[in-house]
């Protein structure tokens, strides 16, 4: 190899990495602090695969921006029911210490490299031999959405995408006009942004896969530092492509009061006719990412009164993890990332919720006692430490924080 290479241990896999020690002068991409995601990822091409091979065939592993490897050379050697890798980039130079590294676990039998452009990597096997990957791994420099077309065309029925993406502030509501162009729905900048930026890029998978007559089915996601990272399997035929249809919708948002909502698709552009018929309030001031519907908490029906309600998407309203997947991961690792969550959309930041002067934010475990004791169904969720899921409304939420703050 003509770099000079360091020897770094992740996870059961000896790689050899760009030495960091010159950060300018580094010739292909390796980052250590994503040890924890691959980790994760590991986890879950595991639990998967499992699945997978109990229905036969010979599992294959697509890392098609893979750096230098890292993800790809530990699936190779850690998920033991993965037969092949391809790991493929557009650096030379990072292949370089990928193939180096398939050497030092000696895993070359079982990994193909490529040198390709991206798009052209994952549609070249359907191409030549009408083959599919099993699984794909799409982890570029900030969005996905310039390659999903490709990717979704590559995976085999019932196999597995995963994405990552680091465009946060696209995805967090900061700039929703070009997550409208980029992820095909407007993001919202409010307490659970997390949560639509996994439904974001979730919907923008769904959106893609459905011109193609294919559905897509949220399997997990998670979040940390500036990265999303989701994971799904694919579904061929028509069929799923209708019930995926069913799973697009809007989320409407008041500014005024933090009040929340997921509407179908039907029922959004019933509420655009309304408008257009002079049934709700309309005006010449429209921003981008708001329709002039009032906000039901706090509007009254008045415009003078209340918040406008802010709209978010279209994006996916399903469920974004499988408990069943869930439950396969949690066999293989304690990591609380893969406790169940309540299947209840948009969770609460507690710190959203203002405090009488001089209390102080009470324990989160203290709330969701609370409000179960109420009869209220309430769970954590691993997308903001701060957020519980629960089906009891605002204003109960609001009380119950209010009353243990002290
Ligand atoms: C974020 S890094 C991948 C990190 C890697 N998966 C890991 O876990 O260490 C993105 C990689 O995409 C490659 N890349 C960027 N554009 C590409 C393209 N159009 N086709 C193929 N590779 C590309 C870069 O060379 C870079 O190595
Ligand atoms: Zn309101």
């Amino acid at each position: 190899m003509s770099f000079a290479s360091t020897l770094y241990k992740e996870g059961k896999t000896a790689l050899a990495v760009p030495s960091l020690d010159e950060p300018k002068m580094i010739p292909a991409f390796f980052n250590p602090r994503g040890k924890f995601v691959r980790d994760i990822s590991i986890v879950c091409y595991s639990a998967y695969s499992s699945e997978k091979r109990a229905k036969g065939s010979d599992l294959t592993f697509a890392d098609s921006l893979a750096g230098t490897g890292a993800r790809g050379i530990r699936v190779a050697n850690e998920v033991t029911l993965v037969d092949r890798v391809f790991l493929n980039d557009i650096n030379s130079r990072a292949l370089e210490f990928a193939k180096k590294s398939a050497e030092l676990n000696e895993l070359e039998d079982k990994c193909v490299f490529s040198h390709s452009e991206v798009c052209s990597f994952l549609t070249s096997r359907i191409q030549n031999e009408g083959e599919r990957f099993d699984f794909v791994d799409v982890d570029p420099f900030g969005t996905p959405s310039d390659y999903i077309d490709s990717a979704l065309r590559s995976v085999k029925d019932g196999g597995m995408l995963s994405l990552t993406a680091t465009d946060s502030a696209l995805l967090c509501g900061v700039y929703p006009k070009v997550a409208l162009r980029k992820y095909l729905g407007l993001s919202l900048r409010t307490d659970y942004c997390h949560e639509v930026g996994m439904r974001l890029l979730f919907g923008l998978a769904s959106q893609m896969a459905m011109r193609l007559e294919t559905g897509i089915e949220p399997i997990f996601c998670h979040h940390d530092m500036h990265y999303f990272r989701v994971y799904l399997s694919i579904k061929v035929g028509n069929s799923h492509s209708k019930e995926n249809e069913k799973k697009i919708g809007f989320i409407l948002h008041c500014f005024g009061c933090g009040y929340r909502s997921i509407i179908s698709r039907d029922q959004f552009f019933s509420l655009r006719q309304d408008s257009r018929m002079g049934k709700r309030n309309y005006s010449d001031d429209m921003q981008p990412g708001s329709l002039p519907l009032i906000c039901p908490n706090c509007g009254k029906g008045s415009p003078e009164k209340g918040g406008r309600l802010g709209i978010g998407g279209p994006l996916w309203i399903g469920r974004i993890q499988s408990p069943e997947f869930l439950s396969r991961c949690r066999e293989i690792s304690k990591e609380s990332l893969f406790a169940e969550e309540l299947d209840l959309p948009l969770y609460y930041d507690l710190t959203s919720i203002h405090l009488k002067k001089g209390t102080s934010m009470p324990k989160i475990t203290a709330v969701l006692e609370k409000l179960k004791s109420l009869g209220f169904l309430a769970s954590r969720t691993h997308l903001n430490p701060n957020a519980l899921r629960t089906d009891a409304k605002m204003e109960v939420l609001q009380k119950a924080v209010l009353e243990l703050a002290r």
